[in-house]
């Protein structure tokens, strides 16, 4: 239930306002505070009284108004809230947002916040389908926004589509969810690397592999949300870093293990989820090779095991590998996690179609010092972070 919760609800101009009402008087029945901050265009399709009387607060539309109750300027409900939500979400409003426009007390307040932020968006289909306005989307989710997919069926303008309000029950059950996610990495260093390195051969060539970063990324995101400093070493993606983790951008393996070996004394968790070239070329050409024979020849020299490196070097970290395999999975994944002083390897069949390097899903078998092995079903890379940071809290408290 949401008994003491602080939720903050930014209600932006839609014929789905009147929706809202009954979403707020909902949210005050499980126990929640609710504070109400409209836009001007809001304001003209349901009264801010309507909202006051309901929420049992003051509601917020005017920025710039005189205000008798300071609580309510908007730093201190973007502090104060544990959730934001914004129902619903319009195309200019997620806009404005996704451009980091702030521009009235709704916008201005959505900025201040780093509570968990849930967008509910609804409006014309051919406008929630513009590719605009799903660029944006996009670009939000990936910076850790939350948002519900709206529903279809016939819509106000009179058109049948995708873009209704979702009915409040589903909102009130994402609400939940959202609030009662996990903090049990609070205080945890954890240091993260993903994608693949790049090894020069000349100034515009290099030799590189097919991993996209996704699934460190989603680590990434998973543990930041779930309370922990998160420091992500990541070779060239063209990912964008979730909202709150540190990022420092490396192409090498050499570049990496430099930037691995800053952080590791200091971390707690340390997840090498990055696809590290094994070899470089041993010179790197200072100006572009140009092409002459039939035939052109590398000689490649072994990089470090970055991973082998940090075993070693253990003392108090948790340390967590991947084993990206195409045949005997688990026996080579056994013999990477003793031989590199493992506590736990995440061993992925990148043979299967599908999943692995560069795809949405993954399918792993979970290996632990002790021989146990858990076989975890295709999933989301999202989901399958949210699995092994599970398994990995388990070991920290061993
Ligand atoms: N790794 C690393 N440094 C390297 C190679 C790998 O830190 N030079 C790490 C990877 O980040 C991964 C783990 O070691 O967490 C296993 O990587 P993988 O490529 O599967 O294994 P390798 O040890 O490189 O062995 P092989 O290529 O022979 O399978």
């Amino acid at each position: 239930m949401l008994k003491g919760k602080n939720i903050v609800v930014g209600v932006a101009g839609g014929i789905a306002v009147y929706k809202v009402v009954d979403i707020v008087s909902q949210l005050k029945k499980q126990g929640a505070n609710v504070y109400v901050i409209m836009t001007q265009s809001a304001a003209n399709f349901v009264t801010p009284l309507t909202f006051r009387e309901i929420s049992g607060q003051p509601v917020t539309v005017d920025m710039w108004a005189e205000t008798t109750n300071w609580n309510v300027e908007h730093i201190s409900l973007a502090s104060r809230a544990d959730l934001f939500l914004l129902a619903p979400a319009t195309g200019n409003i997620i806009g404005k947002i996704a451009n980091g426009i702030a521009d009235d007390m709704l916008t201005t307040t959505v900025m201040a916040t780093t509570a968990p932020t849930l967008l509910v968006p609804a409006m014309n289909t051919n406008m929630y389908l513009n590719p605009i306005v799903q660029k944006n989307i996009d670009k939000l989710t990936a910076l850790g926004y939350h948002f519900t997919k709206p529903e279809s069926g016939m819509l106000a303008c009179g058109v049948e589509g995708i873009g209704r309000l979702p009915e409040t029950k589903v909102i009130l059950n994402k609400v939940n969810q959202l609030l009662s996610q996990k903090n049990d990495f609070v205080g945890k260093k954890i240091l993260i690397t993903a994608g693949g390195t790049q090894e020069a051969i000349d100034p515009v060539r290099y030799i590189g592999n097919r991993s996209s970063g996704k699934m460190g990324y989603a680590l990434a995101s998973a543990a930041v949300a779930r309370g922990a400093m998160v420091t992500l070493i990541s070779g060239p993606t063209h990912l964008i870093v979730p909202c709150g983790v540190k990022v420092e951008y490396v192409e090498s393996a050499a570049h990496m293990r430099e930037a691995v070996l800053a952080h590791y004394a200091d971390s707690d968790i340390v997840i090498k989820a990055a696809a590290v070239a094994d070899y470089r070329p041993q010179n790197t050409a200072e100006h572009k090779i140009k092409k002459t024979g039939e035939i052109l020849q590398l000689t490649l020299e072994k990089n470090p095991d970055i991973l082998l490196e940090l075993g070693q070097l253990k003392a108090h970290q948790v340390l967590v590998g991947f084993a990206a395999e195409t045949q005997q999975l688990v026996l080579h994944a056994q013999e990477k996690l003793a031989r590199k002083n493992l506590d736990m390897i995440i061993a992925n069949d990148v043979s299967m179609p599908g999943v692995g390097f560069n795809a949405d899903n993954n399918i792993a078998k979970l290996l632990y010092r002790d021989g146990r092995i858990d076989e975890l079903p295709k999933m989301s890379k999202e989901n399958m972070a949210e699995v092994i940071l599970d398994k990995i809290h388990i070991e920290c408290r061993k």
